[in-house]
Parts: structure tokens; sequence; C-alpha cells
């Protein structure tokens, strides 16, 4: 019910902002839309790899629990997971950076602040599980920004 109220309330709320009628399109006009619908569409992409890659994990035993360390794979967008242990959420937050400069609208960046936020509790919670179950966990990896968090 919480999940619901937050992701439906936050929908309707940029919604009214971006379909107003005194809106006002981005500072570059459609370059900046275009710009920003391509890191979406990326970020999309580089999240749905990284999803394959995680239900790659248990392919073998299916139904487990089992957490296993994921590794990059022959999938480029796969390759964040060289520096961080959460990179869906990377890519996530991607995204709705993305969507914040398509629309260069204050309540969409209030929203990607939040994602954000709530996207670093949970990474560094998984991160320090990962560290905590797997004594040869690579040492390089961040929880969700390379090399700073
Ligand atoms: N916009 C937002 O506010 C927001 C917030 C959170 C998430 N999301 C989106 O929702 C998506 C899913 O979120 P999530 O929190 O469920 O992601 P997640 O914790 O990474 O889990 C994704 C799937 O991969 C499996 N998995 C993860 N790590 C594994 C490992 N080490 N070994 C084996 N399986 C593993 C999980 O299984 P288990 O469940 O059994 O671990 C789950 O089925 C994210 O990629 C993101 O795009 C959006």
């Amino acid at each position: 019910m919480r999940n619901c109220f937050y992701y439906w309330g936050f929908a309707a709320w940029l919604a009214y902002y971006i379909n107003h009628p005194l809106y006002t399109p981005p500072s570059y006009g459609q370059k900046q839309v275009n710009f920003a619908l391509i890191m979406c569409l990326t970020c999309e992409a580089g999240n749905f790899s990284i999803h394959i890659a995680l239900s790659n994990l248990r392919k073998d035993s299916k139904g487990s629990k089992t957490c296993k360390i994921p590794y990059p794979t022959k999938n480029p967008f796969t390759w964040l997971f060289y520096f961080v242990s959460c990179p869906n959420y990377t890519y996530e937050l991607g995204t709705w950076i993305g969507f914040t400069i398509m629309t260069q609208c204050v309540p969409v960046g209030l929203f990607t602040l939040l994602c954000f936020i709530q996207l670093t509790v949970w990474a560094k919670d998984k991160h320090y599980t990962y560290l905590r179950e797997f004594k040869d966990y690579p040492s390089l990896r961040m929880s969700i920004i390379p090399f700073l968090l």
C-alpha cells in the first residue's frame, strides 16, 4: 500500500506539471529532449542486462534462493559490475537523471533525489551483505556510484 501511494502519488504529481498548459519546454529544446531520451533508453537497456545477468546466477538451481557474487559477462552493460555491487540501481538512477534533464522540472528532480537516497540505502545494505558473506569479494566495487559511494 505504501509503495502504491508513493509511486502513483508521484506519477500523478509529475504528470500534472509535465502536462500542464503552462509547462515550459527545456532550455535547449528538442536537442536536450533527444539527448536525455537516449540516456534514459541506454540506462533501461543496462538495467535489463543486469537483471538478465542476475537471473542467470540461479539458472542451474531453479527455485533456489542462494546468493552468489555476480560478475561482468560478455554484455558490455554488465561491465559496471567491475565497479559497483548494484549496477541495476546505478542504471535506475541514470534513467531518472535522464528524465529530469528531459523534463527540466523541479518535482521530477525531487523524485530523482528521493530515488537516489532510497537506492543508496538499499545498495549499501546489499554491498555490506556481500562483504560479510564472501571473503573473496572484489575489493574495487563500491555500492552504487563507481569509486565514490
Ligand atoms: N525507482 C525506485 O525507487 C526503485 C527502487 C528500487 C528498485 N527499483 C527498480 O526495481 C528493480 C528491482 O529491484 P530489487 O531491489 O528487487 O533489485 P535486486 O535486489 O537487485 O534483485 C533483482 C533480482 O535479482 C536477484 N538477485 C539479486 N542479487 C542476487 C544475487 N547475488 N544472487 C542471486 N540472485 C540475485 C533477486 O533475487 P532475491 O529477491 O531472491 O534476492 C531479484 O530476483 C531495480 O533494478 C530497479 O530498476 C526502483
